[in-house]
């Protein structure tokens, strides 16, 4: 981990034709330093161009640390694979919010409202009655948790700091209610309410699996196994899903808004929807015989297949996420006594790509969504399902963003800029002479 205020570095000076302009740096608590270019458009007339924002902090936040080349992870300073191993979601979902771990009381108060703020409004189900029987869960999740903003708008005052904590509260309490809705009305199941005598992961399994004609059994080691799940898909800084939050969040729309937003950016399969690709990938190569074959069409540039669940945007060594669920995938499916060819399948991609010189080259490792999709396989969540796993358990961290967003004196609305590579301007042509 490097201190950058070590590096001593206060400005720098960029020389712009005749005129030379001095930026100051910014220096955060971990990492590198920021060169503060806020000034350079009204000083040079100049922009900067960073597509992807590779090398742009689009914001300050306290929430979340990542050292890519280390593999390290810290929410609020404590490291992932403590949290991991001491911790529980709704315990993390807390820290995320707050900035500190909560005393027992505290934590009681919380795991109170959020469990008696986890009924959906019996009229939010008519949307699910609204999609086709087989649209992907997604896609309801997405609408139905934008749907929330019509039916609390008593949380939409965002100068209140109460009616904010509560909207993020009612996030938090619903996700997992909206996402079981979205998968049972998929199978034609009724849907279950929530029940406040169950914690939050196994009264989400609850509301999944129960049926009319027998009890549900809960099972500790998948409760345990999906709440390990949620913390570590908790909160990542600035990835695109948050990111997401924070832009539409900048322009004043409500939270439930925001939130929805970065559901769907959060589908894609480079980003969240990589889970539900890996294993699409893993089932498709089918037996270990075939690995090789894979990583081949993965190197070949005419080729658009890539390894899914391998490479990261910011970790240039081991997702420090995909090492403590390669561990537990091993544990959870000896366990259930789950044996699923596919594991043998992942094993082998990893061991192969981990010695080819092209992803050793391009330091592209296992991240968090390798090894999360076999897992939930293992736990019988379906692999539409799999993307809105991790959802639930990221709204912990989009509402934490989103609260601190709200309380940042410099936030702004986000407009980037763009090079224009369009025509120069030019006179309309009337349609008989074109
Ligand atoms: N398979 C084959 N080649 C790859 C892969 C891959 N999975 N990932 C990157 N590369 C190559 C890429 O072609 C490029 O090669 P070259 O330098 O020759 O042009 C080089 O590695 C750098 O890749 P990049 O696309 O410039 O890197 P990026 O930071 O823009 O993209 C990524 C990061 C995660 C989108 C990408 O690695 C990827 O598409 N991975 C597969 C999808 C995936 O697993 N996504 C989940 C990410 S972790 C969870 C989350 O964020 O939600």
């Amino acid at each position: 981990m490097s201190d950058s205020n070590k590096s001593g570095l206060s400005e720098v000076t960029l020389a712009a034709g005749d005129k030379n302009v001095v930026l100051p740096v910014q220096h955060p608590t971990l990492g590198a330093p920021c060169i503060d270019i806020a000034r350079l458009p009204k000083e040079t007339g100049c922009f900067t161009y960073d597509p992807g924002f590779t090398a742009t902090a689009s914001c300050k936040s306290a929430i979340t640390y990542i050292d890519g080349d280390a593999g390290v992870l810290l929410y609020r300073g404590y490291p992932i694979e403590q949290l991991a191993e001491k911790s529980s979601f709704l315990e993390v979902a807390y820290l995320l919010m707050n900035g500190e771990l909560p005393t027992p009381a505290e934590f009681s108060a919380f795991e109170h409202e959020v469990t008696h703020h986890t009924m959906m409004h019996e009229r939010l189900k008519n949307f699910f009655q609204g999609f086709q029987y087989d649209a992907h869960p997604m896609a309801m999740l997405a609408g139905t948790t934008a749907s929330l903003s019509a039916f609390y708008h008593d949380t939409l005052d965002l100068e209140d700091p109460e009616q904010r904590r509560l909207a993020a509260i009612r996030l938090l309490a619903k996700m997992p209610t909206l996402a079981a809705a979205a998968y049972r009305y998929s199978i034609g199941w009724p849907i279950r309410f929530p029940r406040n005598n169950l914690d939050y992961v196994n009264r989400f399994l609850h509301m999944m699996f129960e049926v009319p004609s027998e009890p549900l059994e809960m099972n500790p080691v998948v409760a345990k196994a999906l709440d390990l799940l949620f913390i570590l898909h908790a909160d990542h800084e600035q990835n695109a899903s948050t990111s997401t939050v924070r832009l539409v969040g900048s322009t004043g729309a409500n939270p439930y808004a925001s939130v929805a937003a970065g559901i769907t950016a959060l589908w894609g399969p480079a980003h969240g929807g990589a889970n539900e690709a890996v294993l699409k990938m893993l089932a498709e190569i089918g037996t270990p015989d075939k690995v090789d074959a894979a990583v081949a069409r993965a190197k070949d540039k005419n080729d658009s297949f890539r390894l899914m669940g391998f490479g990261h945007r910011v970790y240039k060594n081991f997702d420090p996420r995909a090492k403590i669920i390669r561990e537990m995938t091993h544990k959870v499916l000896g366990e259930l006594g789950v044996n699923d060819p596919l594991l043998d399948v992942a094993l082998k991609l990893e061991e192969a790509a981990l010695k080819d010189d092209y992803f050793v080259q391009r330091k592209l490792y296992p991240n968090v969504d390798f090894y999360s999709g076999i897992i939930y396989k293992a736990l019988k969540i379906p692999t539409e399902m799999f993307t809105v796993m991790f959802a639930i358990g990221r709204t912990a961290g989009w509402v934490a963003h989103w609260l601190e967003q709200q309380e940042d004196p410099e936030n702004k609305i986000g407009r980037p800029r763009q090079i224009y590579t369009g025509s120069a301007s030019r006179d309309y042509v009337d349609a008989d002479k074109r």
